[in-house]
């Protein structure tokens, strides 16, 4: 045994223990659903995406800091016979004896947060949002309005200097499309401009609507007319969580260098 634990919290310490080092407690993985523009899809994507983890028996955690509360509620519609998400209302006046890290920790078992964020996110809790997350995806519709406005909320997004600072990487998924449309054309050329990936699509489908109404992700739905959508889910699940995969071996071996 080499160490004697007293270097403080950095983290490299534990490679130092050998056989009996200490393995601090996993971090869960956060993925924040964000754009500034109203009703492109964040709670759709960010209830889907927690039910999608729950679904693949992760300790999921859906953290809602939205003020209309759409994520909470959602959870509040989820049949008990669903897999299981835990719930953290991150809106709201702290009361006077609570801090917000108090009122927004995690259960100890947590292992995929899907944090919902209000439209019009900016500034310091726009910076501290991406601070805390591992993946930041961001929808948009199809749209000449919805477009513009992403476009100035990735260039906030670039110049509070948190992507490059803290190497984290950002998605775009568009959403409510309908394939071979002018507008879902225009959005990939504008993406390409930016030198943004599409990493994928989710079609404009009542199915959403349903499947919302009843506290459920696509992932939850049965019955034939769901299965493209559900296979389609597994396909955008399965990559964002290779993406979250990807991010923890990279710290892990920045750790041990
Ligand atoms: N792929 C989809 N197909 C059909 N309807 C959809 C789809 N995605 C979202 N919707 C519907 O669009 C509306 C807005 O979606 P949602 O609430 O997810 O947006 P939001 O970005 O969270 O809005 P807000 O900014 O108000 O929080 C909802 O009624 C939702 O059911
Ligand atoms: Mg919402």
């Amino acid at each position: 045994m080499h160490g004697n634990g007293s270097r403080g919290h950095d983290p490299r310490q534990y490679r130092d223990f050998g056989e009996l080092r200490v393995i601090p407690r996993a971090q869960p993985r956060t993925v924040l659903v964000a754009n500034a523009k109203g009703g492109c899809g964040k709670t759709t994507l960010a209830t889907n995406l927690a039910a999608w983890f729950a679904s693949r028996e992760k300790a999921t955690a859906l953290m809602d800091f939205d003020p209309q509360g759409s994520s909470a509620h959602w959870l509040k519609l989820r049949p008990t016979a669903a897999a299981p998400i835990s719930g953290i209302a991150a809106y709201g006046r702290l009361s006077s004896n609570e801090t917000r890290s108090f009122r927004n920790r995690l259960p100890r078992h947590v292992e995929r947060v899907v944090v919902d964020s209000p439209a019009g996110l900016t500034g310091t809790d726009l910076y501290d949002r991406i601070s805390d997350s591992d993946l930041i995806l961001v929808p948009i519709l199809p749209s000449p309005i919805d477009i513009h406005s992403a476009a100035n909320f990735i260039r906030e997004i670039e110049m509070t200097g948190a992507l490059r600072e803290q190497n984290k990487q950002l998605l775009v998924i568009a959403n409510r499309v309908r394939r071979n449309t002018i507008m879902f054309s225009k959005l990939n050329a504008f993406l390409a401009e930016l030198g943004l990936p599409r990493v994928t699509y989710t079609r404009d489908s009542q199915l959403y609507t349903r499947a919302a109404a009843r506290g459920m992700g696509i992932i939850d739905l049965s019955g034939s007319q769901v299965e493209d959508e559900k296979t389609h889910w597994n396909r955008i699940g399965g990559w964002i969580e290779h993406q979250l995969q990807l991010r923890h071996q990279h710290r892990q071996q920045m750790l041990q260098r």
